[in-house]
């Protein structure tokens, strides 16, 4: 592979130092921009001798300055939706961890990347598995997708128990090691909505031909069905680095340190259905999609308001879905025919969220 500089958006987050590790293996691999929320990181870029390094502002900034070979977009949230974007307009390849873009702005990144005609690799691993099992297949042999949740922290709480869950027991993931917000999201299986939206924009799938099923190791990454009766899946340790690396080093699948399988040692592959009733968020998810336009904008926004809040301790954890669905019923759904339009539906979703709040 001809080296390649990367610009890693969210240098500093569970995704962003991972890839620091990635990078670090693979002298093919640097580093030319970097950037974070609010945490300094002019140490890190002087340490490696990057050029670019921004803190806050806007992403799209540090990229027209650095021009890298391919964007890393590791942010967390809607923050990540404008780096999205421009890489899909120049053309320049994207390794998208930041789902949130995706699902804010599936539309409008379609069109960027048609116009652009960039790469768009994906770093969550389930869209990763996915996209593995379907390269080189043709499109009318593939019959669904299947994206394996583990289910979180709760998934054998009865509603009652939900109840009295704590920000701390949220925050324990039985089978990976992320960020607060994706955390809180996996314990919802918001993230799987999320995952779902994702998956209907990357894969150019309807959304009944795309089905969530629980499977508390997360041995599976996912699975695609096809019209013959066969599935692929996509099996390892539940380890970020592997989608990282296949995303970063694109198309060699270059080496990362992460161990085999020892199917020696048994592997369990457990699967159940996704329950509705306790994990309302997921249903939700899968109704904004399908109403389209601004709905899952509006859906991931209130979302984010609503994790905030609880990480905050301001609300309880069952609060949290019936905030995203108050503010869901409030907002027009319009779909957006730019960035601005966007923003705003974004904003409004967020009011209507915000305005939920003050009112518990
Ligand atoms: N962690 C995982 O295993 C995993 C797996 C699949 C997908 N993802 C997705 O990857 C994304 C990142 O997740 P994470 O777990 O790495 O989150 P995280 O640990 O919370 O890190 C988030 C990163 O985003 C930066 N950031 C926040 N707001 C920003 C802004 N306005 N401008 C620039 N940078 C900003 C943060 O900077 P500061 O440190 O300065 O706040 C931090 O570097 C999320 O979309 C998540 O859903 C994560």
């Amino acid at each position: 592979m001809a080296g390649r500089r990367i610009a890693l958006l969210g240098a500093t987050g569970s995704i962003g130092r991972q890839a620091l590790e990635v990078i670090d293996a693979h002298p093919e691999l640097s580093v030319c921009g970097l950037a974070s929320g609010s945490q300094p990181i002019d140490d890190l870029a002087a340490a490696r001798g990057v050029e670019y390094a921004q803190v806050g502002g806007d992403l799209t900034d540090l990229l027209e300055a650095c021009r890298p070979d391919l964007v890393l977009n590791a942010v967390v949230g809607f923050a990540g939706v404008g780096a999205t974007l421009w890489a899909l307009e120049h053309g320049v390849a994207l390794a998208l961890a930041n789902k949130e873009s995706l699902v804010a702005a599936g539309e409008l990144a379609l069109r960027a990347r048609r116009s652009g005609g960039g790469l768009l690799l994906p770093v969550d691993s389930e869209h990763s598995a996915v996209f593995q099992c379907l390269e080189g297949r043709a499109p009318e042999t593939v019959d669904s997708i299947v994206l394996t949740a583990s289910g979180g922290p709760f998934r054998n709480r009865s509603l009652a128990d939900l109840e009295s869950v704590t920000v701390e027991d949220a925050l324990a993931h039985p089978t990976w090691s992320m960020g607060p917000k994706i955390t809180i999201d996996s314990a919802t299986l918001a993230n799987k909505g999320l995952e779902l939206i994702e998956a209907h924009f990357l894969f150019g799938l309807e959304y009944e031909r795309i089905h969530v099923v629980v499977h508390p190791t997360s041995v599976v990454h996912s699975l695609v069905r096809f019209r013959d009766g066969a599935a692929l899946a996509h099996l390892g340790h539940p380890d970020m680095r592997v989608p990282i690396s296949y995303a970063l080093t694109y198309p060699d699948r270059g080496a990362t340190a992460v161990p085999h399988l020892d199917l020696s040692r048994g592997v369990t592959l457990e699967f159940e259905p996704p329950d509705g009733q306790r994990f309302p968020l997921l249903p939700l998810a899968r109704m904004a999609g399908e109403r389209g336009g601004t709905y899952p904008c509006a859906f991931n926004a209130a979302n984010e308001v609503a994790v905030a809040a609880f990480l905050d301790g301001r609300i309880e954890f069952l609060d949290i879905a019936p905030l995203v669905e108050d503010a869901l019923a409030g907002v027009s759904g319009a779909p957006a025919n730019d960035l601005a339009e966007l923003v705003e539906a974004d904003a409004e979703a967020r009011r209507l969220a915000g305005g939920r709040l003050v009112a518990t």
